[in-house]
């Protein structure tokens, strides 16, 4: 059943508390945290993370209170603090943030401020001693792509004061990010890195609200979007804006912007079996698409994670494993197209399916333009094309949206709609 209505109300509490943050804010002491030991429930928050990795056990935050179906303005900022207590060996929190241009989706931008060690998260150097990586993807609509990371000395995270909702620093890699609105919908992000020859900034304003792995549930919400793998999409879809100098090149572009960050109690290799995950705008819609097989799972269950906003609003925040089918598209002659996905398999795309309920079923074609990240074999991440058709469903189908008043939309040619993604694909497994 796709979830409108519940996140509608959600909307409009954060809209209504929105206004009250500021009181509420000033009311609370601030807090510093012991800096290997985080308090996950205290607001404001102030925590410094040594950039040596631990021994200690960590404990991961896998839920969030939500009576009566919302997100009070404290649960809504703490999503974007520390969810691990400690970074120890084994496990791995991130805030990742990301643009594509969509006048050419080759123009493209992606910062993560990692705190995981290569033993966790195996896709960082090995040789790096810091847990506490800024790393910067970018790609220019020429094809020329540019990786590289900085070690920071000591993150700080702030959050929910008056002036701060959302802060971090990786000190000494010239990395931060900052959101000053209340409700989150606002980031900057800010590189001055001299070592690394990047310097400008990127900007992200929200299009359309949160998307949490299953929604909101009432009483308790998950932010397990499938066993050990915790999510938190704060920012599904923004107005990405991107103006840097990287190495004397300037890369300037707007674009679908995103925000999430992700984080486990344990290493990402003995989670994953298949990962597929992407966002984008398609006409009017939001996309963010997540669809996983566990390793070694002998119920073999499809995890997924659907969200869909039109115009703003959203119409789809759900896990229910029948709104959403995520399968690659190969190349004739290749294992591309191969379900589950082996090693080295390399798709030259996607084909999602998104139950939309009574607006129909949207299928979409994402095409892999410039790979933007990844080795090629366990891990791609790509920026392309998207093409999507709306198949209107037959008149008369009742769901939680119907049921909420609106009327099933006429049936009418399918229009052909045009957009662009960022998306990537884990394949683990030989
Ligand atoms: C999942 O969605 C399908 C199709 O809308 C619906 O029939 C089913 O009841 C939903 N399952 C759950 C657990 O909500
Ligand atoms: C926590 O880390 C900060 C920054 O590295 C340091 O100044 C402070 O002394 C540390 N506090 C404790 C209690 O270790
Ligand atoms: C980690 O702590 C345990 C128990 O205190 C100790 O036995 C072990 O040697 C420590 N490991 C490292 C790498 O310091
Ligand atoms: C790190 O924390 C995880 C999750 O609690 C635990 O499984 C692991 O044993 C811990 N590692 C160390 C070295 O304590
Ligand atoms: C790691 O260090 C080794 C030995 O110094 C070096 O050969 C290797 O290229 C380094 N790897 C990376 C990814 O930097
Ligand atoms: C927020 O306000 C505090 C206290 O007034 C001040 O110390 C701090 O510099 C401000 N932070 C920002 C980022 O403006
Ligand atoms: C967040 O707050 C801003 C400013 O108050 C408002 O314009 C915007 O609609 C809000 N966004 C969401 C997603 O609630
Ligand atoms: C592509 O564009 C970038 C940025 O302008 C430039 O640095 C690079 O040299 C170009 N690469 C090629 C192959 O033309
Ligand atoms: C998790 O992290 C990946 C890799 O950085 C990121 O691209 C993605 O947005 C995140 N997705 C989920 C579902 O956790
Ligand atoms: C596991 O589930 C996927 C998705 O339903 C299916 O394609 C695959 O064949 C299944 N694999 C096994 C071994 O049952
Ligand atoms: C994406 O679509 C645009 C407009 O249709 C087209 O000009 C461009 O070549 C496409 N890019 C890729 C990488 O397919
Ligand atoms: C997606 O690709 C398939 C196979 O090439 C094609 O039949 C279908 O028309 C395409 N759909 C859209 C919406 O582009």
């Amino acid at each position: 059943m796709v979830s409108c209505g519940l996140n509608l109300s959600a909307i409009l509490i954060l809209l209504f508390f929105a206004r009250f943050v500021e009181q509420a804010a000033a009311l609370r002491q601030p807090s510093v945290a012991i800096n290997a030991s985080i308090d996950l429930d205290l607001l404001p928050w102030t925590y410094h993370i040594p950039n040596r990795v631990q021994n200690r056990t960590s404990h991961a935050r896998f839920d969030i209170q939500t009576p009566s179906r919302t997100l009070s303005l404290e649960t809504l900022l703490s999503l974007d603090a520390p969810q691990i207590d400690v970074v120890n060996a084994s496990v791995f929190d991130w805030w990742y943030f990301d643009a594509v241009s969509d006048a050419d989706p080759g123009d493209s931008l992606v910062v993560t401020f990692f705190t995981s060690s290569a033993a966790a998260f195996p896709f960082l150097s090995a040789n790096e001693s810091s847990v506490l990586i800024a790393y910067l993807w970018a790609s220019f609509a020429n094809g020329t792509v540019f990786a590289d990371f900085i070690p920071a000395t000591v993150a700080t995270v702030v959050g929910g004061t008056s002036n701060v909702s959302s802060t971090g620093q990786w000190a000494s890699s010239g990395f931060s990010w900052a959101s000053r609105q209340s409700n989150l919908s606002q980031y900057a992000i800010t590189i001055n890195s001299k070592e690394m020859q990047v310097d400008g900034r990127f900007t992200l304003t929200s299009r359309a609200p949160l998307h949490l792995p299953c929604g909101i549930q009432e009483g308790t919400t998950t932010l397990e979007i499938a066993p050990h793998i915790g999510w938190a999409n704060l920012v599904p879809e923004a107005t990405g804006m991107v103006d840097l100098t990287i190495h004397g090149s300037p890369l300037r572009f707007q674009g679908p912007g995103y925000h999430d960050k992700n984080w486990s109690d344990r290493p990402f290799m003995e989670s994953v079996r298949s990962w597929y995950w992407g966002h984008g705008r398609l006409g009017p819609y939001s996309l963010v698409w997540f669809s996983y097989l566990a390793l070694n799972d002998p119920t073999n269950a499809t995890y997924v994670s659907s969200y869909v906003a039109k115009d703003g609003q959203a119409i789809v925040s759900s896990c229910n494993t029948s709104l959403l089918e995520v399968r690659p598209v190969g190349r004739v002659g290749t294992t591309g197209g191969r379900y589950p996905p082996h090693v080295g398999d390399v798709p030259e795309g996607f084909r999602l399916q998104f139950d939309l309920g009574t607006e129909g079923l949207l299928k979409v074609n994402v095409s892999a333009g410039t790979v933007v990240a990844g080795d090629g074999e366990y891990y791609m991440r790509w920026t392309g094309n998207m093409t999507g058709t709306i198949m209107k469903s037959e008149s008369g189908q009742q769901d939680a949206c119907a049921a909420g008043g609106t009327k099933a939309p006429p049936v009418s040619q399918p229009s052909l709609l045009a957009g662009v993604a960022a998306f990537e694909q884990f394949a683990p497994v030989e």
